[in-house]
């Protein structure tokens, strides 16, 4: 696992657009995982940026998302199908055919998840994958606890988690309690992973997962047996980190 340190939140997403822009130029067809939350908003606008600047194409580039909250219509302002399109993809020529993200108002829950493993298996996989973590080092929406084993699956969203993501609606109450998110064996057969990391509020679960056990526990630490594992992570992330004075790979 490589560690790049950045000054900060800006830098952080400019390392991360620079390296799925290298991506895309090198390889036709490229499948990108894609992520959500604050930490990502960064990296996208660069991607626009980049696109307004040099139009990098889109055109053969397949996204698949890491999750949705279920019982979110796509046209919902705090729907992740909302997020991508405003963030991303109404700025970039990519197809909207060629996004993908589970669907929030599936009736079929089951059916949806298993589809969708399906549909990343015959992309051909994701060939590079986007990572936040949250505070108690989910990935994805795969809270403490999950299978190492897990795939696509409903998940049950852990009071931290609702209540760290409330600040996105009116108040927690209207938080979903579930979501459909890629299991945590999706997310390890991803050829190529970047896990960005900012701020203050992320420092211990940064250093919990560079220093701690790899344990179902700590969801997050199993990117340490991934063998192309990129964390780009600013200074206020790696505060705790460089306090204890640990050494970084
Ligand atoms: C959310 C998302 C994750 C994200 C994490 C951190 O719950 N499901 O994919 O990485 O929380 O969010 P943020 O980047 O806003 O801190």
């Amino acid at each position: 696992m490589k560690v790049v340190e950045v000054e900060n939140y800006d830098e952080m997403s400019k390392v991360a657009a620079k390296t799925i822009i290298e991506k895309i130029k090198q390889e036709q067809n490229v499948v990108l995982g894609l992520a959500t939350g604050g930490t990502p908003v960064g990296t996208y606008k660069q991607l626009v940026i980049d696109y307004k600047e040099h139009m990098t194409s889109y055109k053969n580039v397949h996204t698949v998302n890491l999750d949705e909250y279920i019982g979110l219509k796509e046209t919902d302002p705090t729907s992740y199908a909302y997020y991508m399109k405003e963030h991303l993809f109404n700025d970039i020529n990519i197809p909207i055919v060629n996004t993908h993200i589970p669907s929030g108002e599936a009736v079929d829950t089951g059916k949806e998840c298993e589809e969708y493993e399906t549909l990343i298996d015959s992309l051909g996989g994701v060939d590079l994958q986007l990572l936040g973590i949250g505070e108690n080092g989910h990935i994805g929406f795969n809270e403490p606890g999950t299978s190492f084993h897990s795939k696509t699956s409903v998940v049950k969203l852990s009071d931290t988690t609702r209540k760290a993501n409330s600040i996105y609606f009116n108040g927690l109450e209207e938080v979903p309690t579930h979501a459909i998110s890629m299991g945590i064996s999706t997310i390890l057969k991803s050829k190529q992973i970047l896990l960005l990391v900012s701020g203050k509020r992320k420092a211990e679960v940064l250093y919990r997962l560079l220093t701690e056990d790899i344990k179902e526990e700590l969801p997050a630490s199993i990117l340490r047996k991934h063998p192309n594992v990129t964390i780009v992570a600013d200074f206020e992330a790696l505060s705790i980190v460089n306090e204890k004075q640990l050494v970084l790979s």
